[in-house]
C-alpha cells in the first residue's frame, strides 16, 4: 500500500528502512524520501515505526567498545563492513 502519495512510497519500503536501522519520520525520509514533500503522510510514518519490529536481530559486539546490542540483521550487517 503506498503510504506517501508525493513520493510513491510504499509501506512495505517504510518497514524495510526501519528494518534497516531508520528510527525516525526524519530518517525513513532520508532512506526513502517518504515525508519529505507535502508531509500529510508523516502521521503514518510515524504509526509504522511504532509497530514492532520483525526483522532478525542479532548481537553485535562493537570492535572498539565491549558492549553488545541487539539490532536488526542489515543494520547488523552493515556495521560489521569493513571501512
Ligand atoms: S504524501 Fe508523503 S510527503 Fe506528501
Amino acid at each position: 500500500m503506498i503510504v506517501c502519495i508525493c513520493r510513491a512510497v510504499s509501506d512495505r519500503a517504510i518497514r524495510a528502512a526501519r528494518d534497516a536501522g531508520a528510527a525516525s519520520v526524519e530518517a525513513v525520509g532520508a532512506a526513502t524520501g517518504a515525508g519529505t514533500c507535502c508531509g500529510c503522510c508523516r502521521g503514518s510514518i510515524a504509526r509504522i515505526l511504532a509497530e514492532p519490529c520483525r526483522a532478525p536481530c542479532v548481537a553485535v559486539q562493537d570492535r572498539e567498545d565491549t558492549s553488545a546490542e541487539t539490532v536488526p540483521l542489515r543494520a547488523a550487517a552493515d556495521r560489521l563492513k569493513t571501512p
